[in-house]
């Protein structure tokens, strides 16, 4: 009987998380089929649960029946969800890809079925499967993240830099450094700065542009994988490794709002770091009290409205036999994607409230209640 329980109660569990990794369907019911997929990467980062809130919105005021799913963490669960939409009927499949390159399969599957393929936020590398990409400009980002080091810094040389760069599986992290590097590397080569956990970006650190396979060499060492826990991990073993000479006054390049706090927690526990500046991305809740409470310098962030409302404009065009319209194109490794650029806004304890608040993208309290 205790057994049979068990099960039951394994079986109603599994049941469960197999809808957390779930679907919401907007729109006005699936009767005539879903026209619009969406697919995120994953639940777990509070980013994608803003993008998920304003697709939902949108597309539910443009009249549009879409189902948003989330592929957890897993290139496979990302295949499977795009099957479950081709199913579903979908013409337009937006996807933020877990894996550049791995997401290759999922939208060969979706052409194949004649559904146009969207981009969102990373592109999906080597395939000629899709058709539009919508994105931030995410070498302004790095571009952001850099300068804001540079104007923050402290007096002097020989500056401790620490460095962390997105997973080496998203095209993004790639563009996140190159933006840094572009404005960093100067004060790298003069010696104002000094790399403090990087010895392939030490050896590299003459170099304006760094290649594709120089920036994997980096990414290698300093990735974080889009991990708070192995952020925080990577930070202590850097903070063990190094001595009281390479703390003090620190600089850290941290890629995201999620990881830029993992890493602070760990550099504020280090006694002989006596003061830091860091970076973040994505304007999350929790980071915006970490700004207010000095603990995170710095995020850019990135408005979701306006990238889901460019997908939205773009889908709708779609449906209705036009073609979409872009602005610039990104090179894949196989073809120029044309794409939708967005800008984005350097935010700190200064202008959070203007930009965020005032706005209307977070209320006061919403930032409260994160505490
Ligand atoms: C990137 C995205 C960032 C950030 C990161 C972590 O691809 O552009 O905004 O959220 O992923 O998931």
């Amino acid at each position: 009987m205790k057994r049979f329980a068990s099960i039951f109660l394994s079986m109603i569990l599994a049941v469960g998380m197999l809808a957390g990794c779930g679907s919401s369907t907007t729109g006005s019911g699936s009767k005539g089929g879903t026209q619009v997929g969406i697919v995120l990467p994953t639940k777990d980062e509070p980013r994608w649960l803003q993008d998920q809130k304003q697709f939902e919105k949108l597309l539910t005021e443009a009249g549009f029946t879409s189902e948003v799913l989330f592929s957890q963490g897993s290139s496979a669960t990302e295949k499977t969800n795009v099957e479950s939409l081709i199913t579903s009927g979908v013409k337009v499949l937006v996807i933020c890809a877990q894996d550049a390159s791995a997401a290759g399969a999922a939208v060969e599957a979706a052409k194949a079925a004649g559904v146009t393929v969207i981009c969102y936020d990373r592109l999906i590398t080597d395939t000629d499967a899709v058709d539009y990409y919508v994105t931030f400009d995410s070498v302004a980002v790095g571009e952001a993240q850099g300068q804001y080091l540079i104007d923050n810094k402290p007096e002097g040389t020989g500056i401790p830099l620490y460095l962390y760069a997105g997973a080496a599986t998203d095209n993004n992290a790639f563009l996140f450094f190159e933006g840094a590097w572009k404005v960093l590397q100067p004060y790298i080569a003069d010696g104002t700065f000094v790399i403090a956990n990087s010895s392939e970006a030490v050896a590299l650190q003459d170099k304006a542009e760094l290649t594709y396979d120089e920036k994997s060499k980096i990414l290698g060492q300093v990735t974080t994988d889009w991990d708070f826990n192995v952020a925080k991990s990577k930070a202590e073993a850097h903070l063990t490794a190094n001595d009281a000479s390479m703390k003090g006054d620190v600089l850290i390049l941290a890629p995201n709002d999620g990881t830029s706090r993992a890493i602070a927690d760990a550099f504020t526990a280090d006694a002989d770091v006596s003061s830091y500046v860091i970076t973040g991305q994505d304007a999350e809740l929790a980071s915006i009290n970490y700004i207010q409470g000095g603990k995170q310098s710095m995020t850019v962030f990135k408005n979701t409205s306006t990238l889901a409302a460019d997908s939205v404009a773009m889908a709708s065009a779609i449906l209705k036999g036009e073609k979409a319209s872009t602005d610039t194109t990104y090179n894949n490794g196989k073809i120029d994607v044309p794409a939708k650029q967005t800008p984005v806004t350097v935010v700190t304890a200064d202008n959070y409230k203007q930009v965020l608040v005032d706005s209307g993208y977070y209320t006061q309290e919403e930032i409260d209640s994160a505490k």
